[in-house]
């Protein structure tokens, strides 16, 4: 396929649903082959890019674990001989339990530390030595608004997000002699699955409220995400790295 992708090999962890799965389809339409990885099954995502004559492989994985970290990398060099872009979209969001920072279950961050924030350092781990092999990459990490705003009552949620900012920092300084880039994206409230399942009954208020405190002010949609992704993958930002673009409607400004 043609577009600003053509030719790229992308991995999309936790491509099965929501943003994973927009990001893969709209990157298979501007020409990238698509590896979609999740512990979910990426079948349906998979069968979306066929038909619409894109090409996408799903694989199996789960990010807290570095030996399926390390499989999804070798499926992909096995499928399409190399890999130029990661999206590291996967994470804990949708379903977490929201209180008071001295309420949050001990467990439940624990875990929430594993996927989202040691999750981004194994997938890094799996795929930079492919990257670095050809002197090339652009890694995308998937923050959150939460980090920069300072979101309460979700404590362990913010945190993590905050932690992939400062992976996307510290790692685009370790990366940029090997022409790898890391940079990160930080939306507002997107109207996904995971965050239905965030809000609850208080979806309607909370995106509203959400909406207000936008410049531009409309939720966003999964669609409004994808540009952004495309264009970190892409040569467009070729001495881009380090950054943290908010793709908010404007909630804060960098
Ligand atoms: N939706 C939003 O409003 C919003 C806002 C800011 C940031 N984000 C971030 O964007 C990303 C996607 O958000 P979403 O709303 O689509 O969330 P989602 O919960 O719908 O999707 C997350 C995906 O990650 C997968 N996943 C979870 N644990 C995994 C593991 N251990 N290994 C592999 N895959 C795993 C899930 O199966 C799921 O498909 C997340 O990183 C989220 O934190 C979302």
């Amino acid at each position: 396929m043609a577009g600003q992708l053509a030719g790229k090999i992308v991995v999309v962890t936790g491509a099965a649903r929501g943003l994973g799965r927009e990001f893969a389809r709209r990157l298979a339409e501007e020409g990238a082959a698509v590896v979609a990885a999740d512990v979910r099954d990426c079948a349906e995502c998979v069968a979306d890019i066929a038909a619409a004559g894109g090409r996408a492989i799903g694989v199996a994985l789960d990010v807290t674990d570095m030996g399926s970290c390390a499989s999804m990398a070798k499926a992909a060099l096995d499928a399409f001989g190399r890999i130029d872009v990661l999206v590291n979209n996967a994470a804990l969001y949708g379903g977490l339990k929201t209180g008071r920072f001295d309420t949050l279950d001990e467990q439940e961050w624990n875990r929430v530390m594993a996927v989202n924030v040691t999750g981004v350092w194994n997938c890094c781990k799996a795929v930079v030595p492919a990257m670095r092999e050809r002197r090339a990459g652009s890694i995308v990490n998937m923050a959150s608004v939460v980090a920069l705003y300072g979101m309460p009552y979700t404590l362990h949620y913010t945190v993590s997000k905050g932690a992939v900012i400062a992976l996307t920092r510290a790692l685009a300084r370790e990366l940029g002699g090997d022409w790898i880039r890391v940079n990160a994206i930080a939306p507002t409230a997107v109207m996904t699955e995971g965050t239905k399942e965030f809000f609850g009954e208080r979806l309607d208020k909370a995106a509203s409220g959400i909406a207000k405190a936008q410049a531009l002010r409309r939720n966003l949609a999964p669609g409004d995400i994808s540009g952004t992704v495309v264009y970190l993958a892409s040569d467009a930002s070729a001495l881009v790295t380090g950054q943290t673009i908010a793709v908010d409607g404007g909630t804060v400004f960098l």
